[in-house]
């Protein structure tokens, strides 16, 4: 039987539009969300992802605030602005795109952004919240992958999930999600120490690749009827393209597809699901600071 394709796509403008109507109510109500988004330097990928942020927002009709630094911007400076929305009560959810800069720690940006604020998830207290289940936002890569598992039509409860990778952005925090009793997953953590990775896989009923590695996850690595969810995006070099390069996933999509019972297309599958997953934590901010 084919595989069905999960299309991240599909799934995030669909999730848009609810958002929308949701919007629309909440003004109606006197709700108005804002989202506030830093950029440090010129990076074009950092550019394009801040850009795309900005248009879901005009989409679904959140105040949507910018503030770009120059490169060479302090730390002091960055502060500064984190400070200013921290205090901003129109302002719910705060971003600070990554990669900064190497000279700025990344780690004190990310703890300067208030709790209540942290539309990422990214702060220690909103990441421990989620490992005893107490959740406020969920990390938005992560709950764009549950997302389309469960608008794939299939369910996590009693499950084998293999992830494959152990970031603090996507592995980690899927793991602490996914053996929650709401998701009630058996989860079986891989990463490059990992012995036996390739029985581990063939056991899986689910498997999340998020390792970095272009098309780690061979056809021979999976069971028939698994669903593969592919987080990677790389860019490989492809000669005789126009280009010279394309954008391939940690799984091995051709061959993995012809055992699989779904799969998700890089690109196209996860990557539009975190934008729409950002969204809905900026909505959740704003109930949360409007006391709704
Ligand atoms: N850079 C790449 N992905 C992300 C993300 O999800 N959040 C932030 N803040 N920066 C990123």
């Amino acid at each position: 039987m084919a595989a069905k394709i999960i299309s991240g796509n599909e799934v995030s403008q669909q999730l848009k539009d609810e958002m929308k109507e949701e919007v629309a109510q909440m003004k109606a109500k006197g709700m108005a969300p804002c989202l506030a988004v830093i950029l440090v330097g010129e990076d074009p990928a950092s550019k394009v992802y801040v850009s795309n942020k900005k248009k879901a927002c005009e989409y679904i009709g959140i105040r949507s605030l910018e503030t770009v630094l120059p490169k060479d911007a302090t730390t002091e400076q960055l502060l500064d602005v984190i400070d200013g929305y921290n205090k901003d009560k129109s302002v719910h959810g705060i971003l600070c795109q990554l990669p900064l800069p190497k000279h700025i720690p990344e780690t004190k940006i990310l703890r300067a952004i208030l709790p209540e604020k942290d539309v990422d998830c990214f702060h220690p207290f909103n990441v421990g919240l989620i490992s005893i289940g107490e959740v406020r936002f969920l990390p938005c890569t992560p709950a764009g992958v549950i997302e389309l598992i469960k608008r794939g039509g299939f369910e996590t409860g009693g499950k084998d999930v293999a992830i494959l990778g152990r970031s603090n952005i996507v592995g980690r925090p899927l793991s602490n999600m996914l053996d929650q009793r709401n998701m009630n997953a058996t989860v079986i953590m891989c990463h490059t120490k990992t012995k036996n990775l390739k029985e581990k896989c063939l056991s899986a009923d689910i498997i999340i690749a998020a390792i970095g590695v272009p098309e780690f996850l061979k056809g021979d690595m999976v069971k028939e009827g698994v669903v593969v969810i592919d987080v990677g995006i790389n860019r490989v070099d492809a000669p005789g393209t126009e280009r010279g390069w394309k954008l391939v996933g940690d799984v091995e999509y051709d061959a993995v597809k012809e055992r699989a019972a779904a799969i998700t297309p890089v690109p196209g599958g996860v990557g539009p699901m975190t934008i729409a997953m950002l969204m809905k934590n900026t909505l959740t901010a704003a109930y949360e600071q409007y006391g709704k």
